[in-house]
């Protein structure tokens, strides 16, 4: 079956805009943000605080914040590395994180200049401290389905990593596509192999990047197997910079009309949404990848 309802995680203004070569003025950010808001979508990831040389496009991180008019009912989470993060989202007001591990030791140390090992011995205090202040933290897990440099990723390898992460006390896991290789039936085996070792498909989240064109195909397989949160990002902005060949996450658009297709709610205004999506472009100076912006706004 399907699910009844699903929640939009939108990441449009962390894992968009952390991907492009423009730099977007804060106020720009801060229009996308009350856009997307005005949408209906309830959860915007909003920036990160990770190394500003690392990430040049989220290094406003502190004035994006300390400017944003948060919405009654509109949750704001931002990504956190390490204890410098937390102090930073801390000081910034911050109540929702996201930390983010490899399944993979390649992209542990391009991503986070850390060991595989070693990424878990800086979150595990980073989400002890964050729970301790009140805050709901998330886990992130990239290359669950494929790694640039290491090819095929065991599902093994991907459950036991994010079993780390929720033992640490993240209270979801998403379940990164990071480069957009994976196909359905990769899908279906890896909840499986989640469901084997005794995780709750409640806590798992679906994060797919379109790089192959499969991102909504791979979230219909999520559906049917009982995972209710997919990440996508406004018009299919996106990708990693620290990830060869990452091309934006699944958009929006695309997955409203698929949900609105098949009778799940969801709360966005789509026609909101492929507005806010055709501005940001104009904005960036280049059309959206979406489909379905492209086929609403000819
Ligand atoms: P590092 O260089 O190893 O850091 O980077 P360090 O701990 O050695 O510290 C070096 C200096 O950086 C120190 O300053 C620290 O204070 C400072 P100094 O003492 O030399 O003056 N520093 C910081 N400053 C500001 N904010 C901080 C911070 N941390 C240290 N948080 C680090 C390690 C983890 C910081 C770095 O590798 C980093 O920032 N990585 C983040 C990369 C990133 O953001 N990638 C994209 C997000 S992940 C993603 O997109 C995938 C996802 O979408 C899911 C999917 O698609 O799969 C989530
Ligand atoms: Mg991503």
């Amino acid at each position: 079956g399907l699910p009844d309802r699903v929640t939009i995680w939108e990441v449009g203004p962390r894992d968009g805009l952390q991907n492009e070569s423009a730099t977007v003025p804060v106020e720009v950010k801060l229009e996308f943000l009350d856009r997307l808001a005005s949408a209906g979508l309830t959860t915007l990831e909003t920036t990160s605080f990770v190394h500003p040389k690392w990430v040049p496009q989220l290094a406003d991180a502190e004035d994006l914040l300390a400017t944003l008019t948060r919405r009654d009912g509109v949750r704001y989470p931002v990504l956190v590395p390490n204890a410098r993060g937390l102090d930073r989202a801390v000081d910034a007001g911050v109540t929702d994180i996201a930390v983010f591990a490899s399944a993979t030791e390649s992209f542990a140390r391009k991503n986070l200049n850390s060991t595989f090992d070693d990424q878990f011995a800086m979150f595990d205090p980073v989400v002890t401290r964050a729970r301790d202040e009140g805050m709901a933290v998330r886990g992130y897990l990239s290359m669950c389905f494929g790694d640039p440099w290491e090819g095929a990723v065991a599902p093994d390898q991907v459950v036991a990593a994010g079993k780390r992460l929720l033992d640490a006390g993240c209270w979801q896991l998403s379940l990164g596509d990071t480069i957009g290789v994976a196909t359905p039936g990769q899908v279906d085996r890896l909840v499986d192999a989640f469901a084997a070792e005794g995780v709750d498909v409640g806590a798992l989240a679906v994060h797919f990047h379109d790089t192959y064109g499969q991102a909504l195909s791979n979230t219909l397989a999520a559906l049917r197997r009982g995972i209710t949160t997919v990440d996508s990002s406004a018009g299919g902005l996106g990708g990693c910079p620290y990830a060869e060949s990452a091309t934006g996450n699944l958009a929006t658009e695309d997955l409203v009309w698929m949900l609105d297709g098949l009778g799940i709610a969801h709360g966005a205004d789509l026609d909101a949404l492929v507005d806010t999506s055709v501005w940001m472009a104009g904005r960036l100076g280049k059309p959206s990848p979406s489909r379905v912006v492209a086929a609403l706004s000819g």
